[in-house]
């Protein structure tokens, strides 16, 4: 018999515990589009790779039209994931896309891009998340690369209650759009009908987090509820996570091997030494960056 579904059972045998529940910050980047920045410069170290995760959410055109004018960027990866809403990209290498609901946009900065990030929409709900994703120290001055994913290209599981949107990494041997082989990301966008239980093989030593956007979940016993990120305690005796939703529930499950590199961030410059640094504001304020 063949199959649509290649779902393939993950066996976890021991969950994650949850480490800590971390609530992000409201700020606004940008032109003023107000979002919350769930992960944030204190974080890195412990969620090496990942630098940052921002939540944006509004009905609200005021708190977004203003959208992101040119501004550049070096030394990582920008992924960006629209659940509601229209945003037009166009970069200094020549890519231009227009980013609908439910795709991915991802762009690998390399040494150096200058890009925008504008709404094409006047009202509705726009609603998302952007996470960078490092590069490590040998790739930070790689050519810029950028693709966009429509809803419909994008890899899912679907299975006994639970649909996984598979973006980055693998899931019940779904393999996702992009994979990345220094830091193996993983990320997905889990919906879960009320009682589903999700499993996910990790590897003890990558870090991992959980964001929950609608409803709650609960992992190893512990209630994560809306508009919270759980970290994942890195226990090695655990090989996975387990969540499951009492009621329903929408949530990201990220997950990566760390660099272990040393992180010096100056705004959208992400690189390994100060110096490195310096070069990147010297590049951009010359033209040179892109
Ligand atoms: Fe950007």
């Amino acid at each position: 018999m063949t199959t649509m579904n290649p779902f393939r059972e993950e066996t976890v045998q021991t969950s994650r515990t949850v480490e800590r529940l971390v609530a992000g910050t409201a700020t606004s980047d940008g032109a003023g589009v107000k979002l919350t920045r769930v992960l944030h410069g204190a974080l890195q170290k412990r969620l090496d790779p990942f630098l940052m995760l921002d939540a944006f959410g509004s009905d609200d055109p005021n708190d977004y039209i203003a959208g992101f004018p040119d501004h550049p960027h070096r030394g990582f990866e920008t992924i960006t994931y629209m659940l509601a809403g229209r945003m037009k990209h166009r970069d200094s290498a020549g890519h231009e896309g227009l980013l609908e609901s439910g795709g991915v946009q991802w762009m690998t900065a390399g040494r150096g891009v200058i890009h925008s990030e504008i709404p094409q929409q006047e009202d509705g709900v726009m609603e998302g998340f952007q996470l960078w994703l490092n590069l490590p120290g040998r790739d930070k001055m790689q050519a810029p690369w950028y693709r966009d994913f429509g809803a419909a290209d994008l890899p899912r599981v679907v299975e006994r209650g639970v649909t996984a949107i598979v973006i980055a990494g693998e899931s019940h041997g779904v393999a996702g759009a992009v994979t990345r082989e220094a830091t193996a990301p993983v990320y997905l966008d889990l919906h879960l009908d009320p009682g589903a239980r999700f499993a996910q093989a990790i590897p003890p030593g990558h870090n991992a987090f959980v964001y929950v956007y609608r409803g709650g979940v609960s992992i190893s016993g512990k209630e994560v509820p809306a508009q919270r990120m759980a970290i994942l305690a890195n226990d090695p005796a655990a090989d996975g996570v387990v969540i499951e939703a009492v009621a329903g529930a929408k949530a990201i499950l990220v997950a990566g091997r760390p660099l272990g590199e040393p992180i010096a961030q100056y705004g959208p410059f992400v690189m390994n030494t100060e110096e490195e640094i310096h070069q990147a504001v010297s590049d951009y304020r010359e033209g040179r960056l892109a």
